[in-house]
C-alpha cells in the first residue's frame, strides 16, 4: 500500500481498497487524519523526548486528563506505554506491587479465559488462551489457569450461551478454589473477545457474576480493552455497557493512538495507586514509556474521539453493518454466525450452518476469503486461532468515521467475496 486516507488504502498501482478492519482492529479514527499529524508534528518541534522519571509533559498531562475523562469516575491514574502487551503487563505488575504492599504477598496466580488473546511478550502470551501457542511457547512463559470463555456460538453441543456463560462462573470459582484464593492475584478478561475468537460477548449477568467472584475472594479484576476500548463498540470502554462490571484495572491500546504512534495505557483508581505511592512506589519503566510523542497524538485522538462523535457513530454505524451481514448471512450458505457490539463486529465461516460444522482445516478458508476480499478492494482481517479449534472468522470492525454510504459499499463487496467464495466450495464439492 502505498497511501491511506479516511477508510482507504490505495496500492502502488492506484488501485482503492476499503480498510474493513481497522488493520487489527486499531485504526479507530482511520488514516491520514490532518489534524493528528498536525499534533505530531507540532510536538516533534517542541520536544519530542523526554523521560517520564526526570520531567513530566504537557501532552503527557493532556493525554491522561482527556483518557480519564473519557473512562469516568471509576479511574484516577493512568500509566503510559508503548503497546497493548506493554499496557496487560503494566497491569500484570501493578496488582503484583499493590498485593505485595497490601501484605498479601502470596497472591500470584493469574486466571484467564481460553480462548483468549493477551499480547505477544511472554506475561501477556501467559495470559492467552491459545493452546498452538501454548505448546510452543509454553514452557519458557508458563500459561496461567485457564477458564473457559463465555463464547455465544462455539460452544458444547446442547449447551446456550447463558448455560455456557454460568459454566465459566462456575470454573473460575472452582479455579480461585483450587489454586487457593490466598494465592490468587487477578483475574484477566476481555470484555467482548477479540482476535481469538471475533467479537464474542457473555450474557448480561456474567459481568456482575465476574465482579461478585473476584470481590468475594479479594482478586483483581483486570479487563484487558486493548481492542475495545477507545468507543469501538459504541461507548469509550466496553466495560461501560455493564455499570456493574467494575474492573479494579484496564488495559488499554490500538484505538487510542488509532495507529498512528505505538501506545498504550493502564488505568488505575486513586484507592490502589495510593496504597503503591505511599509504601514506594511502582518499581516499573522503559525508555518509551510516556513519551511526549505518542501521548500528543493520544491527546489529539481523543479530542477528534470526541468532537467528530465517533462513539455514537460506532453505535449507528455498527448497527446498520449489522443489519446488512445478517441479510447477507440468510443468503450465504457459509456464514454461520453474525456477532459483535457497535463496529466490533464478526462473521463465522461454516460449512453446514445447521450444525456449525467448520470446513476442512486444509482449506484455510480465512486466508482464501482474505485472497479474494482483496481482489473485490476490501481489506479483511481473517481469523483461526488455536489450531481452528474455535473456528474460522472474519473481523469486520471498519474505522470509527464509516458512514452509511461507506457501509453499504463494505458490504456490497463483502457479499461479492463470500458469493465467489461459496461459488468456489460448491465447485469444489466441500458444501
Ligand atoms: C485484547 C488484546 N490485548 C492485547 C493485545 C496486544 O497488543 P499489542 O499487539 O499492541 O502488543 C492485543 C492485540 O491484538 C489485543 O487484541
Amino acid at each position: 500500500m502505498e497511501r491511506a486516507e479516511g477508510i482507504y488504502y490505495w496500492s502502488q498501482d492506484g488501485r482503492r481498497y476499503i480498510d474493513a478492519a481497522s488493520g487489527p482492529v486499531a485504526v479507530n479514527l482511520g488514516h491520514g487524519n490532518p489534524a493528528i499529524l498536525k499534533a505530531i508534528e507540532e510536538q516533534a518541534r517542541k520536544v519530542s523526548f523526554a523521560f517520564p522519571l526526570s520531567f513530566r509533559s504537557e501532552a503527557g498531562i493532556a493525554f491522561s486528563d482527556a483518557l480519564l475523562a473519557a473512562a469516568g469516575p471509576r479511574f484516577q491514574h493512568v500509566f503510559v506505554t508503548s503497546g497493548g502487551s506493554e499496557a496487560v503487563e503494566t497491569c500484570m505488575k501493578f496488582a503484583r506491587t499493590y498485593a505485595v504492599r497490601k501484605g498479601e504477598s502470596a497472591r500470584r496466580f493469574f486466571v484467564s479465559h481460553d480462548p483468549s488473546y493477551h499480547g505477544a511478550t511472554l506475561g501477556a502470551m501467559s495470559l492467552t488462551g491459545d493452546c498452538a501457542m501454548q505448546e510452543l511457547f509454553g514452557a519458557i512463559a508458563p500459561p496461567a489457569m485457564k477458564v473457559p470463555a463465555p463464547l455465544s456460538y462455539r460452544i458444547p453441543e446442547g449447551q446456550t450461551a447463558e448455560d455456557h456463560a454460568r459454566h465459566s462462573l462456575e470454573r473460575l470459582r472452582a479455579s480461585i478454589e483450587e489454586l487457593g484464593p490466598e494465592n490468587v492475584l487477578a483475574f484477566v478478561m476481555e470484555p467482548i473477545s477479540g482476535l481469538s475468537s471475533g467479537a464474542s460477548a457473555a450474557p448480561d449477568f456474567y459481568y456482575k457474576g465476574v465482579r461478585e467472584i473476584c470481590s468475594a475472594y479479594g482478586v483483581i479484576l483486570i479487563y484487558d480493552e486493548v481492542l475495545t476500548g477507545a468507543g469501538r463498540t459504541g461507548a469509550f470502554l466496553a466495560s461501560h455497557h455493564w455499570p456493574q462490571s467494575k474492573p479494579d484495572l484496564i488495559a488499554l491500546s490500538k484505538g487510542i493512538s488509532s495507529g498512528y504512534l505505538p501506545l498504550g495505557a493502564m488505568l488505575a483508581p486513586a484507592e490502589m495507586v495510593d496504597l503503591v505511592a505511599r509504601s514506594g512506589g511502582f518499581p516499573h519503566a522503559q525508555t518509551y514509556t510516556n513519551t511526549p510523542l505518542a501521548c500528543a497524538a493520544g491527546a489529539a485522538i481523543l479530542r477528534a474521539i470526541e468532537e467528530e462523535g465517533l462513539i455514537a457513530n460506532a453505535e449507528t454505524m455498527g448497527d446498520l453493518l449489522r443489519r446488512r451481514l445478517l441479510e447477507i448471512a440468510r443468503n450465504s450458505p457459509i456464514i454461520g454466525d453474525v456477532r459483535g457490539r457497535g463496529l466490533l463486529l464478526a462473521i463465522e465461516i461454516v460449512a453446514d450452518k445447521r450444525t456449525k460444522r467448520m470446513l476442512p482445516l486444509n482449506v484455510n478458508s480465512p486466508a482464501r476469503i482474505g485472497q479474494i476480499a482483496m481482489e473485490q478492494g476490501l481489506v479483511l482481517y481473517p481469523r483461526r486461532t488455536n489450531g481452528g479449534k474455535f473456528g474460522d472468522w472474519l473481523m469486520i470492525t471498519p474505522p470509527l468515521i464509516i458512514h452509511a454510504s461507506q457501509v453499504l459499499d463494505l458490504a456490497e463487496r463483502l457479499e461479492r467475496t463470500l458469493n465467489l467464495y461459496s461459488d468456489e466450495l460448491v465447485r469444489d464439492q466441500l458444501i
